[in-house]
């Protein structure tokens, strides 16, 4: 790694691999032998069509995303698609069902409240944010027009292990912070979707990959910007894309390919993963909360036992290039993003120094 670099355990923004930053810094004045660059080049010109279009596909393939979903890159980031699923999918129906398993599906939750009758089926506080019921548990409502949870937790570091069987009931995923993490049967849903700054690129773009059937039920309200349809019919093109972010987005995506795809990414992830959670175990300072099983294989959250040492810790980790570590203020304690462009020399160092941090504490 670049020597000025740290190693940045963010939650998004998030570190991109070193050679993605390498490229786009070689092709910033001249992208392609156009002469214009990346920043500049128009977004209906030829050359950005086709570009768009081959991201799209590699999307595609790296997910196995049948060709009956639409893939679109729109604005408004994770939140926007906490507005955009509810207007897209209600249609002729005003209650749908929301699971919350932590901060981020509670946001979407209060934002979809605004259009429908919000039933939760679940909800994590119970368990302190530590464990997730069977969805067979869920008292799911038939007559839903969606089931929507967040397949991953950022701030409270709580992952799904399965994908909930909503007996028919069209089901609906935030992978913001676990997207090309691992594979999984696209066809069981009805929606998913993911900010790009945490595995995917920069902040600026959120991709919905939205099964065709779902394209029709726009509430009449719905802006012409947040219409999953209309996003399908301009190619993402409704207004001018953010097409540097995306431009980012595609080398990330070449990246993952070269590196072994998703499957490879699963396995760098469980490995990775496995290695801060035994270190936390093992340790008689550092505590994680959350049931094994749904521990989050991407954002790692743990407290110090002694919570006065919290500042020593984040300061003395700053010190060794890991910086970004302090949990989210809505939970406290700490927190590491480890994302795909993590090197694993980032978590070796990580774990070293939390070692080496319990000794002289
Ligand atoms: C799971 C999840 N959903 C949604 C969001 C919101 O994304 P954005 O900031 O792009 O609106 C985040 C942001 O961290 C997130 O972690």
């Amino acid at each position: 790694m670049n020597n000025n670099r740290v190693y940045n355990f963010s939650s998004g923004p998030a570190m991109l691999p070193e050679s993605v930053l390498q490229q786009a810094q070689a092709e910033l004045m001249n992208w392609q032998g156009t002469g214009i660059s990346m920043l500049e080049l128009h977004h209906r010109s030829k050359e950005f069509i086709e570009l768009s279009e081959k991201i799209t596909e590699d999307f595609r393939e790296l997910l196995a995303i049948p060709k009956n979903y639409k893939i679109l890159f729109v604005p408004g980031g994770g939140r926007g698609q906490f507005a955009m699923v509810p207007l897209n999918l209600l249609g002729n129906k005003n209650k749908a069902d929301y699971v919350i398993t932590g901060l981020w599906s509670r946001i979407a939750e209060a934002e979809a409240e605004r259009y429908a009758k919000i039933n939760i089926v679940e909800d994590a506080k119970a368990s302190n944010y530590t464990s997730i019921r069977e969805a067979s548990e869920w008292l799911i409502d038939p007559e839903a027009a969606f089931l929507h949870y967040a397949d991953n937790e950022t701030v409270d570091g709580l992952e799904f292990d399965y994908i909930p069987d909503t007996k028919g009931v069209p089901l609906v995923s935030d992978m913001s912070s676990n997207i090309l993490t691992r594979r999984f049967d696209v066809s069981r849903f009805a929606v998913f979707y993911a900010c790009a700054q945490k595995n995917m690129g920069p902040a600026g773009i959120t991709v919905a990959v939205v099964h065709e059937d779902f394209l029709d039920r726009a509430l009449a309200i719905t802006p012409s910007i947040f219409n999953y349809k209309k996003h399908a019919e301009s190619g993402s093109m409704q207004n001018t894309p953010p097409c540097f972010v995306w431009y980012m987005l595609g080398l990330v995506l070449d990246w993952v390919k070269e590196q072994g795809g998703v499957p490879e990414m699963e396995k760098r992830t469980a490995r990775r993963s496995q290695q801060v959670y035994q270190c936390i175990d093992q340790s008689q300072l550092y505590v994680n909360p959350v049931n094994p099983r749904f521990r989050s294989r991407n954002n790692i959250v743990f407290d110090l036992r002694d919570t006065n040492l919290n500042e020593r810790f984040i300061n003395e980790a700053a010190a060794r290039g890991l910086v970004s570590i302090k949990g989210h203020p809505q939970r406290g304690g700490m927190r590491v993003g480890i994302y795909n462009a993590m090197p694993d020399a980032g978590v070796n160092a990580l774990v070293e120094f939390m070692k080496d941090f319990e000794k002289t504490a």
